[in-house]
């Protein structure tokens, strides 16, 4: 994975929203960190499918919200699989460590919604991308921009 990668998009449509996480899946790759920052209905899951998407792992991506963690499966082999995290229901980082999740996540790109202030600790560093949604239309602008690395 390369670091670097900072910017700022206007995403009038949900499809925006989705492309962007494909383009963004490019710079990710196993051990990474994604943390998704933004009020309900920001576009955390729209934007984690495109994630998905371009990272080519298994399975339709669907909010989390009853199960706190879902697992994707690599799509293809020695490729990196996709853990979707919902930490507005998880109490703490101890908890994702008992879900006893059947993947390693040092072998998958783990992506948390409203996940600021609670994921940080998994890794070192991590992409946080925020969602902000403009008042009485679809229209979101994201954010996002790498941790500095850690000393
Ligand atoms: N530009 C846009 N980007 C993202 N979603 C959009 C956009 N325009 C409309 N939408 C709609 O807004 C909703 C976004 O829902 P989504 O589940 O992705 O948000 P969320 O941030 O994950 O919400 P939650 O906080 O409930 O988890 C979807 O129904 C989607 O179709
Ligand atoms: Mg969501």
């Amino acid at each position: 994975m390369t670091a670097g990668g900072a910017g700022e998009r206007v995403l009038p449509e949900v499809e925006d929203t989705e492309a962007l996480g494909h383009e963004l899946a490019q710079q990710l790759s196993a051990g990474d960190l994604v943390i998704l920052d933004g009020p309900l209905g920001a576009g955390k899951t729209a934007l984690t499918r495109g994630i998905a998407a371009g990272l080519g792992v298994r399975g339709r991506v669907s909010s989390p919200t009853f199960i706190i963690a879902r697992e994707h499966r690599a799509g293809t082999p020695g490729g990196p699989g996709l853990v979707h995290v919902d930490a507005y229901r998880l109490g703490g980082l101890d908890e994702l460590d008992a879900l006893d999740l059947d993947t390693d996540l040092e072998d998958c790109v783990v992506v948390v919604e409203w996940g600021e202030g609670v994921a940080e600790r998994l890794t070192d560093r991590h992409l946080v991308v925020r969602l902000r949604r403009a008042e009485g239309t679809d229209v979101r602008t994201a954010t996002w921009e790498w941790s500095a690395p850690q000393e």
